[in-house]
């Protein structure tokens, strides 16, 4: 049985300030919860305000939005995977679909963080996902396997088995506009079956995989009891405390 993982990703969202009334009620509402492995994903600015918030709390874990590959140097306005994990961070989100359309993230250079982020001992969360122009000319399978095996290449079981996966079609993310439960579970099974081709079957049964896009507690249900979706990485519904707390909520109770 792989453990479900429900994270909030903030974006680009939440001062220092905003995330201390968020946490006063978000605590509260999940302090208890144990069944499911909770996430924040601060931006960098907030990450060890929420890292001391979180320090007598063992369910919520902490994530990073991005790091850099290299472990230091001249490489301005970068993060290392080291700086992070100070922090007491477990986790850090790589390739989501906003760095690789806005910042030019390849499945290259994703790879290398994936491996970066091993050696600094965080688990990625690694995003990939179809545009909607894939999608209608019936490339989902096709950009799915080539951003799995680019973004995963090299990775023994172990490090696979500690990587987190998130399918997050690009057409569903602020959109409002959720993937149906079916087409969900259709791309899960399917980037299960390039893992087993990737490593083996029992290495493929264990990695997490996430859904994305819209997620809200109106659709939790739905998506989170399809058999390989493993967990949500949520955007805007996380950003509000009660209903990221609901989302987690609905996952827990399934
Ligand atoms: P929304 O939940 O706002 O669609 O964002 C999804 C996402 O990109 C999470 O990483």
């Amino acid at each position: 049985m792989r453990r479900k993982i429900i994270a909030a990703n903030w974006k680009m969202n939440m001062t220092v300030n905003e995330s201390g009334s968020y946490l006063d009620t978000f605590l509260l509402e999940v302090a208890e919860e144990k069944r499911l492995d909770i996430v924040l994903v601060p931006p960098f600015t907030t990450l060890a305000y929420v890292s001391e918030r979180l320090n007598k709390i063992q369910n919520v874990k902490l994530g990073a939005q991005n790091m850099h590959w290299e472990k230091g140097g001249a490489f301005t306005g970068e993060i290392s995977g080291a700086m992070i994990r100070e922090l007491f961070a477990r986790y850090v989100i790589l390739g989501h679909s906003e760095r690789r359309a806005l910042f030019g993230e390849t499945d290259a250079i994703v790879n290398k963080k994936t491996h970066a982020a091993h050696e600094a001992s965080l688990k990625p969360i690694v995003c990939i996902g179809e545009t909607l122009a894939e999608r209608d000319a019936d490339k989902v399978e096709q950009v799915l396997e080539t951003q799995l095996r680019g973004s995963l290449a090299g990775l023994d079981a172990k490090m696979l088995t500690d990587t987190v996966l998130a399918y997050e079609p690009v057409w569903a993310i602020g959109t409002g506009r959720t993937a149906s439960p079916e087409q969900a579970q259709a791309a899960h099974a399917f980037i299960r079956k390039v893992l087993t081709e990737i490593s083996d079957a029992a290495t493929a049964d264990k990695v997490r995989i996430q859904y994305g896009g819209s997620v809200k507690p109106g659709n939790t249900v739905e998506l989170l009891s399809q058999p390989d979706i493993d967990g949500a990485l949520v955007g805007g519904a996380a950003l509000v405390a009660r209903d990221f707390a609901e989302i987690i909520k609905l996952t827990a109770a399934l």
